[in-house]
């Protein structure tokens, strides 16, 4: 056998054994004997670089190469699925069916709903070719790189496996339970932002420029749906039973159900066992099996009549508060915070949940010792959704009284007319005020000093080295680099970092500055209307209400901040420092109002300019980029392979259709 010839064989052997491994999770062969054969197929690799083959095992660990993603368009449009919440509607769409059917006998086919984001799968000769995300339905991201890392997604099939040359597959990328958790944790070390659910981790590690990150999140993948023609099956049931002999990874929890009360079931069942389940879900899927009934029901035109989806209910726990503790923020609110008894709550432990504010407090006149109900919504902090009063002991617990005071400072806390909220009023010496301040001025969107963490802010602040923000750029290596210099490198990426700040954009250094309700969006409109901060100083409330987007509220709070003295004097001390105080030449020309009043729609795939672009380029030109056509769309910028609904409806409406090219001859 020559090198070559090896090099197949290795191939043929590793994908054989990640299928074994990461589907069908019975491995044949130990760590170490699978890590010899990727060494030895790695050796091979190297020295026959014309053997390359994006789909080799050896791929699976992704690339450092930063990748960009190409929109496409979906061969057929990705549906999305109508939802119930109640036995009620689920039996409806069981009688739809059956009338849709006139009577005819079906069974239907039951699965998980699995609660990550949807993609397609393009095959070709029996070889992953594309991977595109749902995106708006129509069109998504090409992301076959790093769809590529996921192990239980098979990259080449089994030979004589009878797949067509061509097909379709389509299924949930998702993060499963124990990966989620263990990224949080990282990521809560590093100070980084937590992911909410493992929903939101999964999309945003497939959308990452690195393919290497993906490799290392360990997504996994579970298929529902094959597309094209001339695959074996006509039930959807078989047709899942041959994606799993082809080596997709399907549900183990599909079932064949025979009657309406079959599917309660099922629902019952899995509203509780979910929770042993790997990864996260958030209802079942009810299909019609026969794809001959399928075809006959058809398609409405967001979803098929021959499927639903039955959401469950949030999942719920109950137990017992102990304490309520008061957390301040930046802006000097003060949140309470349930502290109770651990709990499992949909995969998670929970010991914490907001409170919200004095009001919601009362509205469950909660007394320590109670026994709470606590709900996970989206939201990476439950809630608490009720009290079991029946289990109080009203012997024991007192009713929970907010406080009167700061826990941080000791100032008298305000509660400011029609605000749920209570502050604390000290916002020049409270210490989480101050530090709040300085974190958020230093966060990747604002100031993007990303070399400082919240321990060193925390550190920096407690041995007097920073107050504010300004004080940033009076530290000098010396100071931070320890006695014996043992921290120099370190320190020495600090010092850079800060001093790097000195030419982030005045958008950014608006939004840094942390007016109260000066957001990013909000900071990037002043900046852009009023160009400079000498003339946003002086503006009045009339010509703030001017401003796209900037309302009564936001206007106040600017005018407020700009009287109070202390913060001039933090604005001069940072004007000394070489901030940047006005909108820079190249940011006033990229800008126009060229687009002012103009309200455009975007659709289809272009050549010249990512469509994240063309919507970079309608705000940046004084327009608005909504996502649907009405009589009050100015343009609809199309590109090709548009969806004909859309143009027919542009056409009928008399909106006008323009090209890439007109709209870069617009703005030019
Ligand atoms: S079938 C035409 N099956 O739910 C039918 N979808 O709103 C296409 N989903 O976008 C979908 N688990 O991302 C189907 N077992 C399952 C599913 C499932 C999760 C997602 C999918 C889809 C959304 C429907």
């Amino acid at each position: 056998m020559n090198q070559l010839q090896e090099i197949d064989q290795l191939r043929q052997q590793l994908h054989h054994h990640n299928h074994l491994y990461y589907v069908l999770h019975a491995p044949v062969v130990t760590d170490q004997e699978f890590d010899h054969l990727m060494h030895r197929l790695q050796d091979l690799e190297a020295l026959h670089p014309e053997a390359f083959d994006p789909n080799s095992p050896t791929q699976r660990v992704g690339s450092d190469l930063s990748n960009e993603f190409q929109t496409v368009a979906h061969r057929r449009p990705m549906l999305s699925l109508a939802n119930t919440y109640n036995r009620e509607e689920v039996s409806d769409f069981y009688h739809r069916v059956s009338e849709g059917l006139q009577g005819e006998p079906f069974e239907v086919c039951c699965e998980m709903k699995y609660d990550g984001l949807s993609i397609s799968l393009h095959y070709e000769g029996g070889r992953l070719v594309r991977a595109v995300t749902r995106g708006d339905g129509t069109q998504g991201d090409d992301v076959t790189d790093n769809v590529r890392t996921i192990r239980s997604i098979p990259l080449v099939l089994p030979e004589g496996g009878g797949w067509p040359d061509e097909f379709e597959i389509r299924g949930e990328v998702l993060l499963p339970w124990d990966n989620f958790e263990r990224l949080n944790a990282q990521r809560q070390a590093a100070g980084e932002p937590l992911f909410a659910n493992p929903r939101n981790a999964a999309s945003g590690t497939l959308k990452s420029k690195n393919s290497a990150v993906v490799a290392q999140r360990g997504l996994d993948a579970y298929l529902y749906y094959l597309l094209g023609d001339g695959i074996p099956g006509e039930s959807h049931y078989e047709r899942l039973q041959t994606a799993a002999r082809w080596g997709f990874k399907v549900g183990p929890q599909t079932r064949l159900c025979h009657s309406l009360q079959d599917i309660y079931d099922y629902i019952d069942h899995w509203d509780t066992e979910r929770s042993q389940l790997p990864v996260a879900t958030d209802g079942i899927v009810i299909k019609v099996d026969n794809l001959r009934q399928q075809r006959s029901l058809g398609l409405t035109a967001k979803s098929p009549r021959w499927a639903i989806a039955y959401k469950f209910q949030a999942e719920q726990a109950e137990t017992i508060l102990r304490l309520v503790s008061y957390q301040v923020g930046r802006t000097g609110a003060v949140t309470p915070v349930a502290n109770m008894d651990p709990v499992q709550l949909a995969g998670t432990t929970v010991r914490r949940a907001t409170l919200n504010n004095e009001d919601f407090i009362r509205s469950f006149d909660l007394h320590l010792g109670d026994h709470v109900l606590v709900e996970k919504g989206g939201e990476i902090i439950p809630k608490i959704v009720g009290v079991n009063t029946d289990a109080r002991d009203e012997s024991l617990g007192e009713p929970v009284a907010f406080i009167t005071h700061c826990p941080e400072c000791g100032a008298q806390l305000v509660r400011y007319e029609g605000e749920a909220a209570h502050y604390c009023p000290n916002d020049t010496a409270c210490p989480p005020q101050l530090k709040g301040r300085i974190e958020h001025f230093i966060s990747r969107k604002a100031m993007n000093i990303d070399s400082l963490g919240p321990e060193t802010v925390d550190q920096y602040f407690r041995t007097g080295l920073i107050r504010d923000v300004a004080d940033l750029y009076d530290i000098r290596l010396a100071q931070i680099a320890g006695a014996n210099r043992e921290r120099e490198k370190s320190a020495r990426k600090i010092i850079q970092s800060i001093e790097d700040s000195r030419q982030v954009p005045f958008e950014r250094v608006l939004y840094a500055l942390g007016i109260r309700f000066v957001g990013e969006i909000a900071a990037k409109a002043l900046a852009r209307y009023f160009k400079s901060v000498d003339a946003l100083q002086t503006a009045t409330t009339e010509q703030l209400l001017q401003v796209n987007g900037i309302g009564a509220v936001i206007a106040q709070s600017v005018i407020a901040w700009f009287a109070n003295v202390q913060n001039q004097w933090l604005l001069e001390r940072l004007r000394q420092h070489g901030l940047q105080f006005e909108l820079n030449d190249d940011e006033l020309a990229a800008h126009s109002d060229r687009l002012q009043g103009k309200t455009i729609v975007i659709s289809g795939v272009f050549t010249h300019h990512s469509r994240d672009e063309y919507k970079a380029l309608i705000e940046r030109h004084g327009g608005k980029n909504v996502g649907s056509i009405s009589g009050k769309t100015s343009y609809l910028l199309a590109g090709a392979n548009m969806g004909p609904a859309k143009l027919e409806k542009a056409q009928k409406l008399g909106v006008s259709i323009i090209s890439e090219e007109d709209f870069l001859q617009m703005i030019e």
